[in-house]
C-alpha cells in the first residue's frame, strides 16, 4: 500500500487572510493526539511535503489541519488554492513523540503555543486521558494581532465543560487588547504576570510543560523555565519540559 493517502477535502475555513484550516477525509493508519502527519501536492511535477499537526482528536474521523500561509512558502501558498471536493495527499503514518504518554503526571499541565501551533493543543485537549490525568490545565495562545486568536468557540467549549480545571490565557503582542497579556511568553513568566493571571505557580514540584511552535519562542521560553530548575524531559531522564518546533531556529 502506499504511503500516501488520498485526502478529500470537505470544508475550508479561513480565519484571516493567512489563517486557513482544511477539514478533510482521508484513510489513515490511527494516531496519538498531538501527533503529525505530512500533506503534499503535486506541484510541477514534484511532490511537496510538509509536516503539519493534527487538530482533531484521534477519536475524530474528520482529520483537520490548521496552517499559516508564508509568503513564498513551497507548499502553502498552494494550499490555500484547496476548495471542497479537492485532493490533497496525506501521509497514512504519523510520527512525533509530543504526546500525552510521553509526559510525567503533574498537579498543573501548561500547554504553550504561538500561531498555528495551537493545534496539536487542541487535539490533546480532545481526549479523556488529559481530563484524567491533570487537575488544572492551562492553555497559552500567543500571536501578534487579536484576530489570530482562532479556534475561539472549541476552547469556549472546552472551558465549559471543564469549569475549574481549564483555563486560556491569550497573549496578543502587537496590539492592545481588554483581556490578552500584552507582549511575549517568557517575559510574562518571568516577570509574573502569567502565574498571577492564572493564580497557579509553575514550578518544577508542580508542573509539566508542553511548548510549541516559533523556535524562537521555544528556546527563549525553555531558558527562563531552565533558571526556574525545570529540565527537559527525556524518555530517560524525564523532566518538565517537552517542546516541538515548528521550522529551525535561526540562532
Ligand atoms: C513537527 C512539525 C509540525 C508542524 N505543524 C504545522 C501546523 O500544524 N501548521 C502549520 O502551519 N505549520 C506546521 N509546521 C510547519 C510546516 O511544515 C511548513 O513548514 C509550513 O506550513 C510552511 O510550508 P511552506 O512549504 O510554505 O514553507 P517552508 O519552506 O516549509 O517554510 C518557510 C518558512 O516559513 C516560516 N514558517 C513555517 N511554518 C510556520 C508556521 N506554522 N507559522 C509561522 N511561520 C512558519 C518559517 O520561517 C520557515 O522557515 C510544522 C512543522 C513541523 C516540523
Ligand atoms: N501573522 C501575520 O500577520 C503574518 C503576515 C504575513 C506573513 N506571515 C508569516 O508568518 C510568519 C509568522 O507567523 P506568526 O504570525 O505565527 O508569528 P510569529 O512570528 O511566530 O509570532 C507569534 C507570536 O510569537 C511571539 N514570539 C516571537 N518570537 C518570540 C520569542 N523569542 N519569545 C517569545 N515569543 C516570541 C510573537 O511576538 P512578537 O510579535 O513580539 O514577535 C507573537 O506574539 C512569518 O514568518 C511570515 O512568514 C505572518
Amino acid at each position: 500500500m502506499s504511503k500516501w493517502a488520498e485526502g478529500r477535502i470537505v470544508n475550508v475555513r479561513r480565519w484571516t487572510e493567512q489563517l486557513y484550516s482544511l477539514q478533510l477525509e482521508a484513510d489513515i493508519e490511527p494516531f496519538v493526539a498531538g501527533q503529525f502527519t505530512r500533506l503534499a501536492m503535486d506541484i510541477d511535477n514534484e511532490r511537496i511535503a510538509r509536516p503539519y499537526s493534527f487538530v482533531n482528536s484521534p477519536s475524530n474521523p474528520l482529520l483537520e489541519f490548521y496552517f499559516i500561509i508564508v509568503p513564498d512558502g513551497p507548499l502553502t501558498h498552494h494550499m490555500i488554492d484547496l476548495q471542497p471536493g479537492d485532493t490533497i495527499w496525506v501521509a497514512r503514518r504519523a510520527a512525533g513523540f509530543f504526546v500525552l504518554p510521553e509526559i510525567p503526571d503533574a498537579e498543573h499541565l501548561w500547554l504553550l503555543s504561538t500561531g498555528t501551533a495551537i493545534g496539536p493543543f487542541l487535539s490533546i485537549l480532545g481526549t479523556e486521558e488529559v481530563w484524567r490525568r491533570f487537575p488544572r490545565i492551562v492553555l497559552v495562545h500567543a500571536v501578534r494581532t487579536s484576530d489570530e486568536l482562532t479556534y475561539r468557540d472549541e476552547i469556549q467549549q472546552i472551558a465549559s465543560t471543564h469549569p475549574g480545571q481549564f483555563q486560556m490565557i491569550p497573549f496578543v503582542s502587537r496590539e492592545d487588547t481588554d483581556f490578552a497579556i500584552r507582549g511575549r511568553v517568557p517575559a510574562a513568566i518571568e516577570d509574573g504576570r502569567l502565574e498571577a493571571r492564572t493564580g497557579l505557580t509553575l514550578d518544577a514540584a508542580q508542573s509539566q510543560v508542553m511548548i510549541c511552535g516559533n523556535p524562537a519562542m521555544v528556546r527563549d521560553t525553555s531558558a527562563v523555565l531552565k533558571e526556574r530548575g525545570m529540565k527537559k524531559n527525556l524518555r530517560r531522564h524525564p523532566g518538565h519540559i517537552t517542546t516541538e518546533n515548528y521550522w529551525k531556529d535561526n540562532e
